[in-house]
C-alpha cells in the first residue's frame, strides 16, 4: 500500500472519529467521550498530513514550515484555553472562527495565484471554487471579528441600523453573483480584489446589524459559516478530510442555529440575513418607568424565611460574581427548613448554551431542581419569592409586552408573576441586549444592589445568625 493510500485511510478514520465526536458531544453524559474522539481524530489527521509531507507529495508545504505552524499554533491555543474564563468562551470561539475565515481567504488567493497547471473545464470549476471560497471566508472573518468585539464588550451590542440595510445586503449578494459569473468566464485580478472587499464589508454589516439578544444564534451561525469556509478550502486543496470536516461543522452549526432560532422565537432567515425585515426598534432607555424600590440582605433573608416556595433564576451576573457556591448553600439551607426551592434556567442565560447548568452542577445543585424555562414558567404565578441573580434580558417583560423592543417575541422567564421578586445586580444598567428592564420598576420587585456573591453571603450570614438566635431562645425557654 502506497503512503498516499495509507493517508487516505487515516483521513477516513479521522472523519469517522469526528462524526462520533459530534454524536458524543450532543449529550451531557457522553460529552467527554465525544471530546476524546475529536482529539483522536485530529491527532490522526495531523499525523497523516505530516506523513504526506515526509513522503514528498508534490505541492505539499515543507516539513519545517508545517512543524513551525503546529508548534506556534498549538502553544498559542493551549495558552488561551488554559487562561480563558468560562464567561470568555463565546468571544474566544468567535475569534477562532475568524481564523478559519482568514485561512479560507488565503487558501483562495493562493489557489488563484498557483492555478497555472490546470486546463480545460477544470479551470472554470477551479475559478468558481476560488471565488466562492474567498467570499465565504471573508464574510466569516469580519463577521466573527464583529461578534468577538460585541461579545467582549469592546463595541456596543446594540444593532447597527443603517438606512436601507436590507437593500444593502441584497445588493451585495446580487453583486457577488454577477462578479462570480464574470470571474468564471474571464478571471481578472480586480474581480478577486472586489469580491474580497465586498465580502469583508458584508460580513461586518451582517453581524453588526444583529442585536445583543440574538448573539447566541449569530455565534452558532458563524460556526456554520466557518465550516463551509473550511469545506471550500478542502475543494481548493483537494483535501477530502477538510471537505468532510467542514461539511460536518457547517451542517451541524446550521442545525444548531435553527434550533436556537426556534427556542428564541426568531426567524432563521432573518438572523442569517443580518436581521432582515427587522426595522428600527426602541431600547426603552428614554421611557419613564417610575421609581424602583430597594431591599437589603437582612430583609431578603426574612422574606425567604417566611416563604414556602422560592424560584432562583440565574443569569450572566451569577457567572461573573462566581456566586454559584453561596447560591447552592442558600438552596441547601432553605430546603432543610422545608422551603421548596427550584431553579428556572433560560436557554440563553449567561454567554454560552448550558452555561447556568454547568455552574450549578459545579456547585452540586441537584439536577432535578434545575428546570428549563418551559417547565417552570407556569408555576411562577404561585411562587412566593423569585430571586433573580444576575439575570436581566432573560427576565425582561418587554420581550413579552413591548412589540417595539429589540428583544420582542423572545420567550422569557415570567418572574414578574410571582408574589415577590428580588433582583440581585450592581446598578440599574441594562442587560446584554442594551434594553431597559421594566421588571425593576414593578410594585412587587425590589432591587438588592451589589456583587451577587457578596449579597448572597450576607443573606446566608443573616439566616445562620437568626437560626442560632432561634435555637438559643428555644433552649432558654425550655430551661
Ligand atoms: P444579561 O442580560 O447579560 O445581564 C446580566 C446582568 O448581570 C447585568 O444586568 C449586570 O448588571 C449583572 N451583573 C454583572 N455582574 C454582576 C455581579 N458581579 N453581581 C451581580 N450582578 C451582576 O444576563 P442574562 O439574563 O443571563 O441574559 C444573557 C444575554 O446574553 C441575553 O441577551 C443573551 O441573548 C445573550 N447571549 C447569550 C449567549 C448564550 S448562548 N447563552 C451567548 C451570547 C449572548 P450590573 O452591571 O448592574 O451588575
Amino acid at each position: 500500500m502506497s503512503f498516499e493510500s495509507a493517508a487516505t485511510a487515516a483521513y477516513l478514520i479521522a472523519s469517522l472519529l469526528f462524526v462520533l465526536s459530534l454524536a458524543g458531544l450532543s449529550r451531557h453524559e457522553t460529552a467527554k467521550h465525544g471530546l476524546i474522539c475529536g482529539v483522536a481524530g485530529m491527532v490522526i489527521a495531523l499525523a497523516a498530513t505530516i506523513g504526506l509531507v515526509l513522503d514528498g507529495r508534490p505541492g505539499a508545504a515543507s516539513l519545517a514550515l508545517l512543524l513551525i505552524a503546529i508548534v506556534v499554533g498549538g502553544a498559542l491555543g493551549l495558552r488561551r484555553a488554559r487562561i480563558v474564563q468560562m464567561t470568555g468562551m463565546p468571544e474566544l470561539i468567535a475569534l477562532l472562527h475568524s481564523f478559519v475565515g482568514l485561512a479560507a481567504v488565503l487558501v483562495g488567493w493562493n489557489g488563484y495565484l498557483a492555478a497555472d497547471h490546470l486546463e480545460g473545464a477544470l479551470v472554470r470549476i477551479h475559478h468558481a471554487e476560488v471565488f466562492i471560497g474567498i467570499f465565504i471566508g471573508a464574510v466569516t472573518f469580519t463577521g466573527s471579528i464583529v461578534a468577538f468585539l460585541k461579545l467582549s464588550a469592546r463595541i456596543t451590542s446594540a444593532p447597527l441600523m443603517l438606512p436601507g440595510k436590507n437593500l444593502i445586503n441584497v445588493g451585495a449578494l446580487v453583486l457577488f453573483a454577477t462578479l462570480t459569473v464574470a470571474f468564471v468566464i474571464n478571471p481578472l485580478l480586480w474581480e478577486l480584489v472586489a469580491v474580497t472587499i465586498l465580502a469583508l464589508a458584508l460580513g461586518w454589516h451582517l453581524v453588526a446589524s444583529i442585536g445583543g439578544g440574538d448573539m447566541p444564534v449569530v455565534v452558532s451561525m458563524l460556526n456554520s459559516y466557518s465550516g463551509w469556509a473550511a469545506a471550500a478550502s478542502g475543494f481548493l486543496l483537494g483535501n477530502d478530510l477538510l471537505i468532510v470536516t467542514g461539511a460536518l461543522v457547517g451542517s451541524s452549526g446550521a442545525y444548531l442555529s435553527y434550533i436556537m432560532c426556534q427556542a428564541m422565537n426568531r426567524s432563521f432567515l432573518s438572523v442569517i440575513a443580518g436581521g432582515f425585515g427587522i426595522e428600527a426598534t426602541s431600547s426603552g432607555g428614554d421611557r419613564d418607568y417610575g421609581e424602583h424600590r430597594e431591599i437589603n440582605a437582612g430583609d431578603t433573608a426574612e422574606l425567604l424565611a417566611c416563604a414556602s416556595s422560592v424560584v432562583i433564576t440565574p443569569g450572566y451576573g451569577m457567572a461573573v460574581a462566581q456566586a454559584q457556591y453561596p447560591v447552592a448553600e442558600l438552596t441547601r439551607i432553605l430546603r432543610e427548613r422545608g422551603v421548596t426551592v427550584r431553579f428556572g434556567i433560560h436557554p440563553v442565560a449567561g454567554r454560552l448554551p448550558g452555561h447556568m447548568n454547568v455552574l450549578l452542577a459545579e456547585a452540586k445543585v441537584p439536577y432535578d431542581i434545575a428546570l428549563e424555562m418551559d417547565e417552570i414558567n407556569d408555576d411562577l404565578a404561585d411562587t412566593d419569592v423569585v430571586l433573580v441573580i444576575g439575570a436581566n434580558d432573560t427576565v425582561n417583560p418587554a420581550a413579552a409586552e413591548d412589540p417595539g423592543s429589540p428583544i420582542a417575541g423572545m420567550p422569557v422567564l415570567r418572574v414578574w408573576e410571582a408574589a415577590n421578586v428580588v433582583v440581585f445586580k450592581r446598578s440599574m444598567a441594562a442587560g446584554y441586549a442594551g434594553v431597559q428592564n421594566p421588571l425593576f420598576f414593578r410594585d412587587n420587585t425590589q432591587m438588592l444592589f451589589g456583587d451577587a456573591k457578596e449579597r448572597v453571603e450576607d443573606i446566608l450570614r443573616t439566616l445562620r445568625e437568626d437560626h442560632v438566635h432561634a435555637e438559643r431562645a428555644t433552649s432558654s425557654a425550655a430551661r
